[in-house]
């Protein structure tokens, strides 16, 4: 007997010490008709609020899905992001990429006065209250939560990054800066930064700032990433070593300005798409 509940208590400790994603975690809106999506309202912080939601066209309401945010920048709104209006493709060129056996939700916020300035952290809270919604009427893998955004956008992913690590599987920020504060901070997340190099708005400097406090957090090792050349219309991507399969960052630098769709010479369409899909679709 005493063997019996050893190894029973070794499971689970197996279980509960590995950080690895061991089972999917269902949401309750798991088995229910999809009668949601589109513009969804809610009251955060006496603030009314609204975001998009896309709920694919297969939707398969017993399947957990994917759940990915997909914040505008600054000027813009959900709307800008879900039509994939002025330099943004629709939720940042994910959706068709996402069409697996997984799929995805995807959710497009908008900021109060067009950004995300989270002050008191009352965007953290919209989160909070999407991610509650959303899972409540749809299915959702509740270990595959994914944050992305340019500029503002990305400011906002980090600051999700910082404060909802546990939450969260990944986030990818493109062309972000120190926006939206970043409390806490001390927990790993898997990571994923793109900037320019010639990024007038926000330089890149704050990009690799950004990135080292996850590099640390996630027990990469340190390094000065190689970057290209101005004029040379390359990217140079980098792998952190040292972090593992768990916590991986990634970091490409372009030459390029302050864009979303950064398209490289000789190249017709932007590699973020691509790049930050195939940064999300290693976790399963
Ligand atoms: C969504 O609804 C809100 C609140 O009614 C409204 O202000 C906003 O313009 C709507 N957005 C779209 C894209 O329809
Ligand atoms: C829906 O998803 C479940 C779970 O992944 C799967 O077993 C089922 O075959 C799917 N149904 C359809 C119609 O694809």
């Amino acid at each position: 007997m005493p063997s019996i509940f050893a190894s029973v208590s070794a499971l689970l400790l197996l279980f509960s010490n590995c950080a690895c994603i061991l089972a999917v975690k269902p949401s309750t809106g798991c088995g229910k008709a999809a009668a949601f999506g589109g513009n969804r309202t809610t009251t955060v912080n006496g603030k009314q609020r609204w975001y998009l939601v896309k709920v694919p066209d297969n939707y398969n309401s017993t399947r957990p899905h994917r759940l990915i945010f997909t914040f505008h920048g600054l000027a813009d709104s959900g709307a800008t992001v879900a039509n994939g209006q002025k330099s943004y493709l629709p939720y940042y060129g994910l959706p068709p990429l996402a069409n697996d056996d997984i799929g995805a939700i995807f959710v497009a916020p908008t900021g109060l006065n067009t950004g995300w300035g989270n002050t008191g952290g009352e965007d953290l809270l919209f989160v909070d209250d999407m991610v509650k919604t959303v899972e409540e009427n749809l299915c959702i893998n509740q270990d595959l939560r994914f944050s992305t955004g340019f500029s503002y956008g990305g400011a906002m992913s980090y600051a999700i990054a910082c404060s909802r690590a546990k939450q969260f599987r990944a986030v990818a920020v493109l062309s972000g800066g120190l926006l939206s504060g970043c409390t806490g901070g001390n927990d790993p997340i898997a990571y994923y930064g793109q900037h320019g190099l010639g990024d007038p708005l926000l330089p890149i400097a704050q990009g690799r700032q950004m990135r080292d406090k996850f590099v640390k957090n996630n027990g990469c090792t340190s390094q000065t990433p190689q970057e290209p050349r101005s004029g040379q219309g390359t990217m140079v991507k980098t792998k952190y070593a040292g972090c593992g399969e768990v916590y991986p960052v990634t970091w490409i630098a372009f030459d390029g300005s302050h864009i979303q769709t950064p398209v490289l010479r000789g190249e017709t369409q932007t590699f973020a798409a691509v790049e930050t899909w195939e940064f999300f679709k290693q976790f399963k």
